[in-house]
């Protein structure tokens, strides 16, 4: 989102007390943002509001000699133009080309994407006049932020709720920053730690959140790939995407018995997850008791997906691992690129502050079966997961292509 230029329209909802959150959001991530309010829009949240979150003045209709002169200017200036909350009369407006207000005056004048995030009550929202100029919308590339299904303002419940800012805002990335890199291609990523049960409330398992495994799907979603992402337990979220496909695991076990399933039709698989090497031979059934003492563990050794699928994988697929460790690093992470056959190793260091498990940023190094090495620096693990990638067609896909 660094340096994109979002036009921000606002209209008169109650939803616009959400889009100070966008707002803030947006421009956290280095968005250059530009407010438009109509002069109800202003009746819910104020312009002083948005121009302080937004770090520039707002254009409103209320100030419409400033305004007008610069609603062609504005449409060419912007990368984005998003509508939220996009009421029933500005979308009706929009649809039918009328142009008397600031937001229907740039979006006339935009030649950038346009999204809406639609706003109103359930009966407006599914009223054909309303559904008619969504799909004219539609017809003309206006591309819409589902609306939520909850309570209403008006105390009704049903669909019509404004898409929330942080997804408004994954959309947008993805939109934003998408490319070609990876397009056709089918991306299996394992991530998050597994869990082996001891009895029903203990567990063997790690500092795993997903964290990398998860920005890995957003990064090949953005390049265009259709991903599969099995998971362990993670409290984190995966984006919300068609195509992205979800597979909830607990255990290595599961882990494996999916990954091995999924493989098949996967041109590249990326091992992100922190798979539990061992797991309780006997797990019981109901809690150990104190009382009973302290009773031995016996353990077992977990399936390795990365060394099977190494051993499985046909020319035409790679597979990527990675490499936790804490000594002798580019060493041992050497001899586990060549134990499980895997085309890559990334290797992240637990030495190295804000690097590894549960941050949001790491450190890699990737280290190419065929002696290869590239520094990735410190970064957020989304930029990270970006370089992986396009290391990964730099080395291996653009070929295939040529
Ligand atoms: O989830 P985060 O909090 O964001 O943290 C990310 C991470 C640190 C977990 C991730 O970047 C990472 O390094 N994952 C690999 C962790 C690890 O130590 O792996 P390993 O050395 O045990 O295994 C090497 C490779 O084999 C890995 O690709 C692993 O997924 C795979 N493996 C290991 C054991 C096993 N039974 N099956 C496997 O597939």
């Amino acid at each position: 989102m660094k340096g994109a230029k979002i036009i921000l329209g606002i209209s008169g909802s109650i939803a616009a007390y959400k889009v100070a959150t966008l707002c803030r959001l947006l421009v956290r991530r280095g968005a250059e943002v530009q407010v438009l309010m109509t002069d109800e829009a202003t009746r819910f949240i104020t312009p002083l509001t948005m121009s302080t979150l937004s770090k520039r003045p707002v254009f409103s209709a209320a100030h419409a000699d400033e305004s007008w002169n610069n609603h062609v200017d504005l449409g060419l200036w912007a990368d984005a133009l998003i509508v939220a909350p996009a009421t029933a009369n500005t979308l009706a407006k929009m649809a039918n080309g009328f142009c008397d207000n600031i937001i229907t005056a740039v979006y006339l004048s935009a030649r950038c994407p346009v999204f809406a995030a639609p706003a109103m009550d359930v009966d407006m929202w599914k009223h054909p006049a309303t559904q008619r100029n969504i799909q004219k919308l539609t017809a003309d590339g206006l591309h819409f932020f589902p609306v939520g299904h909850g309570e209403l303002a008006s105390g009704l419940t049903g669909e019509g709720r404004m898409a929330e800012p942080e997804f408004i805002i994954e959309q947008l990335s993805f939109f934003l920053h998408s490319s070609e890199l990876l397009k056709g291609k089918n991306i299996l990523i394992t991530a998050g730690p597994t869990v082996e049960n001891i009895d029903p409330v203990r567990f063997i398992s790690n500092y795993s959140s997903g964290k990398m495994g998860i920005a890995l799907a957003r990064a090949a979603l953005r390049a265009g790939a259709q991903v599969t992402l099995i998971l362990g337990p993670v409290s984190e979220s995966p984006p919300n995407h068609a195509h992205l496909r979800v597979i909830e695991v607990k255990t290595a076990v599961e882990m494996h018995k999916a990954a091995l399933e999924t493989f098949e039709t996967i041109d590249i698989a990326i091992l992100a997850a922190a798979v539990a090497d061992f797991r309780p031979t006997h797990p019981v059934d109901e809690k150990m008791k104190k009382e009973e003492g302290i009773q031995p563990i016996s353990l077992t050794k977990n399936p390795d997906i990365a060394y099977d699928l190494g051993n499985r994988k046909k020319k035409n697929q790679l597979v990527i691992g990675f490499a936790l460790e804490t000594e002798n690093e580019k060493t041992n992470a050497f001899s586990k690129l060549h134990k499980k056959r895997l085309d890559l190793i990334v290797l992240n260091s637990l030495k190295v502050q804000g690097a590894g498990f549960q941050s949001d940023t790491n450190q890699v190094t990737l280290l190419f079966a065929n002696g290869i090495e590239k520094d990735i620096p410190l970064q957020s693990k989304e930029e990270v997961a970006t370089e992986i990638l396009e290391a990964l067609y730099h080395q291996f896909i653009k070929q295939q292509l040529q």
